[in-house]
């Protein structure tokens, strides 16, 4: 049997419809997006319709000319404008799509799916959706026989969400991607109230520590949680509070920086521009029901939890006594 005989529904070559990995082979098609970069490397996104005309300051574009060719190619405007066609990376996808919320960037994503351990067949819970730029990198390593649930307070992001993450996949009107669900609620009381117990918890949110407990409940043994904030002080009381939890194993925090690289002949040195700071990043590991992690040797750091301290304090770190002012 060909396998054009195995999937008669699709055109030769596409990728079957059941991985649902968002990448489609073979010549494009209307509905599908593409992605026209520039000779100065300016980026336009847009669905293929039928019929339809693409403008730019270099004139217009035919879709009809892009439909029914193999991606990979290099088109002219009618006011002579090049422009290189390929279908867009899930990288490239989700800095480009319509956001209600800020995305995390495909930096922070990788780093989330590798540290958090992000497996094929995973049960993922993640909170918020926000534009569902994680949810996608999220879908893509659990695959269809794993599990995301995600959760998102404010029912206008989550449209977005659901429509960005359904675009990805291309997926049928009126479906979704058979791993994904989507909860409208806040994670530290929906969380419990569903009774989903999950490997992975990732938690992008103003105020992760709020949802740690909830997190703690639905982990399984050996499972992981994964903080992503924006700030030193965020960073902090996240770091505290699973501290003081007591049932999780140390936190490791650490940033990601990418810089790229200008190689060109004898002119090989990094670039003048990087993203300079997007977030901080978190994971812990759950203990088994009752277990708490050794104590630590190493002694806090002098005056890590002195007087000017005020967050939460690790369980074997005593406040230390206010020294008496100055007469
Ligand atoms: C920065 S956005 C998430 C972006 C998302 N990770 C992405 O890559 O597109 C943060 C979202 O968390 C939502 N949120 C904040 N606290 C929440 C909570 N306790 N439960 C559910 N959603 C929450 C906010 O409404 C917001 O949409």
């Amino acid at each position: 049997m060909s396998e054009h005989d195995q999937h008669p529904s699709q055109p030769v070559d596409d990728v079957p419809q059941e991985a649902w990995s968002g990448v489609h082979r073979g010549p494009l098609r209307a509905g599908e997006w593409v992605r026209l970069v520039d000779g100065k490397g300016r980026k336009h996104n847009f669905a293929l319709e039928a019929g339809k005309r693409f403008f730019s300051n270099r004139g217009h574009l035919d879709h009809d000319e892009l439909i029914g060719r193999e991606e990979g190619f290099t088109v002219t405007t009618s006011g002579g404008g090049d422009y290189l066609v390929f279908r867009p990376l899930l990288s490239e996808f989700v800095v480009s799509m319509p956001r209600g919320a800020a995305v995390i960037y495909p930096k922070d994503a990788a780093q989330i799916v590798a540290m958090a351990d992000i497996f094929p067949g995973a049960r993922v819970v993640e909170a918020g959706v926000g534009s569902g730029a994680l949810t996608c990198s999220l879908l893509r390593a659990v695959g269809p026989q794993g599990r995301v649930s995600s959760y998102e307070r404010r029912e206008e992001f989550a449209e977005v969400a659901r429509r960005n993450v359904d675009q990805f996949f291309s997926a049928p009107e009126g479906s979704s991607h058979p791993a994904w669900t989507l909860t409208l609620g806040d994670l530290a009381e929906a969380l419990p109230a569903s009774g989903e117990r999950c490997d992975r918890i990732i938690l992008d949110m103003l105020a992760p520590w709020e949802c740690l407990s909830a997190a703690a409940d639905a982990l399984v043994p050996g499972g992981i949680v994964c903080a992503y904030v924006a700030t030193t002080t965020q960073l902090s009381r996240f770091v505290e509070t699973v501290r003081a939890h007591g049932g999780f194993t140390e936190p490791h925090a650490w940033e990601s920086l990418v810089r790229d690289w200008h190689v060109e002949g004898l002119a090989v040195r990094p670039d003048h521009k990087m993203i300079g700071h997007t977030a901080f990043l978190v994971t812990a590991r759950r203990m088994a029901p009752g277990e708490r992690p050794p104590r630590k040797t190493r002694r806090p750091a002098p005056g890590a939890y002195g007087p000017d301290y005020t967050g939460p304090r690790p369980p074997d770190v005593p406040q230390e006594p206010v020294a008496p002012a100055d007469e």
